[in-house]
């Protein structure tokens, strides 16, 4: 992974550019960095704030030839790369919250989107696009983020090496891409479990039938997350946001 690496100052979106790599023949682990990016994009629409020098603006491309409904998994398995690479480098207690947010002390500091592109009910391509905000001062974030994003220079207080960040990201993710394709999501499965701060907490989502409260139970084979209603009744949320009460 990394192996072929393009490196721009600033640039749109690194997920564009990726995309267009693809187009003319990038290999699996063709990655994309950026200094910056104008418009940086986040799930469900929203913008990804991504200033100068600060951050870790990535795009991984990978080919995996698993079918399409497969990929909510993959996304949980950058999930726990990123953690496992975060805590490892920035000795920052990071915990993921459904589906891939960072989080440290319940402020976000890290978002995942991937986007894909199929063929035969398999995928084709997908490109995983990673933002962690590494060394952002408060200063850095606009007025209305500050009370839900941090870095990890805030946190823990001092910048981080952004190379040995995405070099660990790189050797994590790898590690467990490896595992995936061999044994399938069920050790993945546990170990983004270990590293969630979703399961046994009381959460709030939005739903095409409405507003769902519960407890987070568990996370199922395709990588939904199990809620269980004051009622009693047990839901199953596949996609969204949710909100940790
Ligand atoms: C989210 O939490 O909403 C996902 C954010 C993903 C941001 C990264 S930064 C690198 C890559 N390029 C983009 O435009 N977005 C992703």
């Amino acid at each position: 992974m990394g192996q072929k690496l393009h490196v721009y100052g600033e640039v749109d979106s690194t997920q564009t550019i990726a995309h267009a790599l693809v187009a003319s023949g990038a290999p699996e682990g063709t990655l994309v960095l950026a200094e910056s990016q104008t418009s940086g994009r986040g799930r469900m629409g929203r913008k990804w704030h991504s200033p100068a020098g600060k951050g870790i603006w990535m795009s991984l491309v990978l080919t995996p030839r698993i079918p399409v409904y497969f990929m909510p998994q993959l996304t949980l398995l950058c999930a726990v790369a990123l953690c496992r690479s975060v805590q490892k480098t920035a000795h920052v207690d990071a915990g993921i919250k459904w589906p891939n947010d960072l989080l440290v002390k319940g402020k976000k500091i890290s978002g995942i989107l991937l986007e894909s592109s199929g063929e035969d009910e398999r995928l084709k391509y997908v490109i995983a696009g990673i933002g962690i905000s590494a060394n952002l001062s408060v200063d850095d974030y606009p007025e209305e983020l500050r009370s839900v994003a941090t870095s990890l220079a805030i946190e823990r207080g001092a910048d981080v090496s952004r190379e040995a960040l995405v070099q660990s990201f790189l050797q994590e993710f790898e590690e467990l891409y490896d595992l995936y394709l061999e044994k399938g999501f069920a050790p993945i499965r546990l170990l983004w479990e270990a590293q969630s701060v979703t399961l046994r907490r009381p959460i709030r989502t939005h739903t095409p039938q409405g507003i769902v409260e519960g407890m987070a139970e568990s996370l199922d084979d395709s990588g939904a997350l199990t809620v269980v209603t004051k009622e009693g009744e047990r839901m199953k949320i596949y996609s969204g946001d949710i909100e940790l009460k």
